[in-house]
């Protein structure tokens, strides 16, 4: 090992250097798997912070690829020690994994700053991982990179492609509607999800992969290659790799994670029609490393941003074409001046420098600048006296003809109410109504769920209609799509002028004005905001009530209001 690594004292060294009782403590113990002395003599400790679970099927691969990064960790002369966090499986946990993306950063915030490390390389997939293990680490801010698990190859489904979540949730308005039989839709389970990895559309998952990438956080092509693809092994190595470099450097994650690259990330978003879900992700990493970040940002740095990939949902292909079609570093040279290619990056050179060879091999997947799919992509961030703080719509999965729409909405009290009444053939709706619901925020379901994109009444879909205005302070699936009004601030259970609407009241919407407006007297909602009450919570102990008394709001970042900022990776003292 190089001089200069030991007489820069890592980290480490306070744990495995020196001959006292706990030097001795702390190394004795650990040899008890078999590690030889010469591994604890000062070469930089890296850990591998794993979300490997087989209750999260997207991130169930993931100790091979540790395997992988302790291959390239050891050849560069590290010490590599994998060690586990809670896993967050978007499929099966309840009530939603983002009341506990914040409890994950927690745990890998002190995981990483309690033990002897010096470097960390965080293996993330499913969608809440990636931006879990971002915070948390973040929050410490030792050299860190990022390594995405891949995405699922191609979902095949007799003769045609079908991908993640977004063709569950057409395939089901099928069944609603008549169009697809219960049969046929049970045969699509076993096609859509035939390999490793996570989510093959461009839903939250690929998006926070990609915003690794544009962020600067995770190498070259990180976003896209295929779980079960060699190369992503080879990835993985290579992070292994060059995570030993960066801890010799002190290329730490604030160095990178700089206000310039969250603005590439906000309009690479936009370039590869994003997820609406990195909104809240961003905003709450920015302000984990103390980057100025608001919503606004969103619109002003995505305005105007052109989509160049076309990817379900807001386009046709998947992400095994995405990453034969170049990936993000073609997207990235594509946009050329449109983002600040001299953002420094993992690589030690810059987003610009990485991508400079970058090739494009499929102009439908990819398009060029010249020619892109909608020439203004970039999220919307709406306001107006329903949204006081800020709503979003993504217009790439939104219908242009009701981008400027006015409604009578239909209301939903909460998820309980919305799916006891969707159905009834009762129901006051017609295509031009605006379905709102409340209670879907960060505090009132709690935890910010995935269910803005309501389903449409069934005698909507028997009649042929396939998308309407809806609105809520809920967040959607990355995966979904539709004219979707989201993260409505403050919510409803916050006292947010959401939480007084009723059934019959217009609402109007106009995308290019940014503008939600609920057509009511302010007299009359001063009435109603005087009668208003929040609703009892059944959270009255454990992480669920913390939660509840300290999240932010969605224009916040959903954060809680106590893991703001970061306290580094110093420990003054010791264990025993
Ligand atoms: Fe894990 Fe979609 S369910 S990425």
């Amino acid at each position: 090992m190089p001089d200069d690594v030991n007489s820069k004292r890592l980290r480490s060294t306070r744990w495995f250097g020196g001959t006292d009782r706990d030097a001795f403590m702390h190394r004795s113990w650990m040899k008890n798997q078999g590690l030889p002395q010469h591994l604890f003599d000062g070469r930089p400790v890296i850990g591998i912070c794993n979300t490997w679970s087989e209750l999260t099927p997207c991130n169930a691969h993931f100790r091979r690829i540790a395997d992988f990064v302790k291959r390239g960790v050891f050849e560069a002369g590290g010490f590599p020690l994998e060690f586990p966090v809670m896993s967050l499986g978007e499929t099966l946990m309840r009530p939603t994994t983002m009341l506990f993306r914040n409890l994950v950063s927690m745990d890998v915030e002190e995981s990483i700053r309690a033990n002897p490390l010096d470097g960390v390389v965080l293996l993330m997939g499913c969608d809440k991982t990636t931006p879990s293990l971002l915070m948390g680490a973040a929050s410490c801010d030792l050299p860190t990179i990022g390594v995405s698990g891949g995405p699922m190859l191609n979902g095949k489904f007799r003769g045609h492609d079908i991908g993640s979540g977004t063709h569950v949730w057409s395939m089901s308005e099928d069944v609603r509607a008549g169009k697809m039989s219960l049969a046929d839709f049970i045969d699509a389970e076993s096609c859509m999800h035939r390999s490793a990895g996570h989510c093959m559309t461009m839903g939250t998952a690929s998006t926070m992969a990609s915003i690794v990438e544009a962020l600067g956080i995770g190498l070259p092509t990180n976003a896209a290659i295929p779980a079960v693809d060699s190369r992503r092994y080879v990835l993985a190595h290579m992070a292994g790799r060059r995570i030993v470099e960066m801890v010799r450097e002190d290329l730490v994650m604030s160095k990178v994670l700089t206000r310039e690259a969250f603005e590439n990330a906000i309009r690479v978003n936009a370039a590869i029609g994003g997820s609406t879900n990195a909104v809240v992700h961003l905003l709450a990493l920015a302000g984990r490393v103390g980057v100025p970040l608001a919503l606004d940002d969103f619109d002003r740095c995505g305005h105007g941003m052109p989509l160049l990939v076309d990817l379900l949902p807001s386009g046709r292909f998947l992400m095994e074409d995405f990453y034969y079609a170049g990936g993000i570093p073609a997207v990235i040279r594509e946009l050329g001046e449109l983002l600040h290619g001299g953002a420094l990056t993992v690589t030690g050179r810059t987003l610009g420098e990485n991508a400079a060879e970058a090739q494009c091999w499929n102009r439908e997947v990819i398009r060029p600048l010249a020619q892109p799919l909608q020439a203004n992509a970039g999220i919307a961030v709406l306001r107006g006296n329903l949204a006081p703080d800020g709503a979003v719509i993504k217009p790439s999965a939104a219908t242009p003809s009701l981008m400027r729409h006015r409604g009578r909405s239909v209301v939903f009290e909460n998820i309980e109410h919305f799916k006891a009444r969707v159905d009834d053939p009762a129901l006051p709706v017609d295509e031009t109504s605006v379905m709102v619901l409340k209670g879907a925020g960060p505090r009132g379901y709690p935890g910010f769920p995935e269910v803005g994109n309501m389903p449409l009444p069934r005698k909507m879909l028997k009649r042929g209609i396939t998308d309407m205005v809806r609105i809520s302070d809920a967040r959607m699936s990355g995966t979904a799509y539709g004219t979707v009004v989201l993260h409505i601030s403050p919510e409803a259970e916050a006292g947010g002028p959401l939480a007084l609407v009723k059934d019959g009241d217009f609402i109007e919407l106009d995308v290019e004005a940014r503008r939600l407006h609920l057509d009511v007297s302010e007299v009359e909602l001063a009435r109603r905001t005087a009668a208003w009450k929040p609703s009892p919570t059944p959270y009255d102990r454990g992480y669920a009530r913390l939660y509840i008394d300290h999240v932010l709001q969605a224009h916040q970042g959903a954060d809680l209001d106590f893991l703001v900022g970061k306290s580094g990776a110093s420990v003054a003292r010791e264990s025993h």
